[in-house]
């Protein structure tokens, strides 16, 4: 049967089942970030649409293609925020946190919104965790955040992770390297896929990490970024994989890792698994996290120079493969009693007892608008609590209740004022 209403494309409901992953994930996300006293931010869903093509740049995809706009009736664009560093980033410059001591540790978890091709672990509506460090140039931070990072899926028993790092230099090598690159590039853009063939131009870099296997042909004989990097981003990157060598972390230098937003400086990062697809013993790559230095994001935006280096993971792609490798949720408390009722009476008296049972912090579930016996009790089998409570008309008068033992069937009157403790004595045994 076709439905008049269904979510829009790319775009899901959470229900029950799922929102038990996120919490996890969110809960050991805020665990993480707590110890390392990150403070929680949020911004909100749409921001100017210029902070998008400024911060994250006009030649990239996400901005090119993917970003949802639309026009207010006072005709400013505004965006759907497409990833999370650029409002972070305006965020701070506003509140002027340049004041707070450094470094500045900021952690969010939301939805974002690109216009892509819907498929498995990709969608038009998606949730991302991540954490930024504002303030700091040492690439010990940069090493920081891979092990924060680290920790999260480690926490997550998420195993066989893997860890590709490089650096794409900064405004002191990096125009250089393009060069070289772009020249490499055009000598063999007669073979690259017709993607590669406009990036030349608007996104050399980008042409290092295209999926199709001629171009990855091509990448692999092109001039890599870390042979070019100046002194101080080879300092920089060596040092920072002296960090991850420390915390003897496993990770493996890819010196095609460009990523997809411009901000990037010298350090990038990106953390995957590498799954069987469904129904063959191929194996697809998954990126659950990515990240790296966006040293001049925040002069591009408007604030004072300000080093920064972050990472955000995709929630609904670690949730995928959670239930892949049949990792358990959050246990959310089920209700231990059903508060059956007859007549209008004992409905009344039933809301009463229910905010005792609240209070108590007892889970319960009624059917306040069942009038048969026999119903409710079915409903409180369906749920499989252990005890329900029935309130006849009689019991409502008399100020008592019945505790039905729903496995034997046997039952017992007690005193209305008693019945929540009798009911906590039973639970605990
Ligand atoms: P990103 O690599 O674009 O980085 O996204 C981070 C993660 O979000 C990806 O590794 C992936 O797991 C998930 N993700 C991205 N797009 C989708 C999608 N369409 N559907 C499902 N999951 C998706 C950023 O967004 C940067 N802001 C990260 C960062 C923080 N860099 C510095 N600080």
């Amino acid at each position: 049967m076709r439905l008049k209403f269904q979510s829009p494309t790319g775009m899901h409901d959470i229900l029950e089942d799922d929102y038990g992953y996120y919490e996890k994930i969110n809960t050991v996300v805020e665990n993480i970030a707590g110890s390392y006293s990150f403070k929680r931010i949020e911004t909100p869903i749409l921001e100017q649409r210029e902070l998008f093509s400024k911060g994250i740049g006009l030649s990239t995809d996400i901005v090119k293609k993917e970003i949802f706009t639309l026009r207010t009736k006072g005709g400013n664009y505004l965006a759907l925020r497409p990833e999370g560093t650029a409002p972070i980033v305006r965020a701070y410059i506003e509140h002027g946190m340049k004041n707070l001591p450094k470094p500045v540790k900021l952690w969010h978890s939301g939805p974002y919104f690109r216009h892509e091709k819907p498929q498995s672990g990709r969608f038009r509506q998606f949730w991302q965790f991540g954490l930024e460090i504002l303030g700091e140039e040492s690439s010990a931070i940069d090493a920081e955040i891979v092990q924060i990072a680290y920790s999260i899926f480690k926490d997550l028993k998420i195993k066989n992770i893997g860890i590709e790092v490089n650096s794409i230099g900064a405004s002191c090598c990096r125009p250089y390297y393009k060069k070289l690159l772009v020249s490499y590039l055009r000598s063999r853009a007669g073979n690259l896929c017709v993607n590669c063939k406009r990036k030349v131009k608007e996104n050399p870099l980008r042409i290092l990490d295209c999926k199709q296997e001629k171009c990855q042909k091509i990448s692999s004989e092109a001039p890599q970024t870390i042979d070019h990097l100046c002194s101080d981003c080879r300092k920089h990157f060596k040092e920072f994989l002296e960090f991850l060598d420390e915390l003897e972390l496993p990770y493996n230098l890819n010196p095609h890792l460009v990523r997809g937003l411009d901000y990037y400086t010298r350090t990038v990062f990106e953390f995957f698994v590498q799954e069987k697809k469904k129904d063959s013993s191929e194996l697809t790559t998954i990126a659950l996290a990515g990240g790296g230095r966006y040293d001049d994001l925040v002069k591009l935006l408007g604030g004072k120079p300000t080093p920064a280096v972050g990472i955000a993971g995709g929630i609904d792609r670690i949730i995928l493969l959670m239930k892949e490798r049949a990792l358990k949720p959050a246990q959310k408390p089920k209700p231990k009693v059903f508060l059956a009722q007859l007549g209008n009476l004992a409905k009344r008296k039933t809301l009463k007892l229910a905010e005792e049972f609240r209070k108590a912090k007892i889970p319960f579930y009624s059917s306040l608008g069942r009038d048969s016996l026999s119903v409710q009790l079915n409903i409180a089998n369906k749920i499989g609590v252990q005890y329900s409570l029935i309130f006849g008309q009689k019991e409502a008068l008399a100020n008592s209740i019945i505790i039905r033992e729903m496995k034997t069937g046997k039952q017992q009157e007690v005193d209305l004022v008693k019945v929540v403790n009798e009911i906590k004595k039973k639970i605990k045994k």
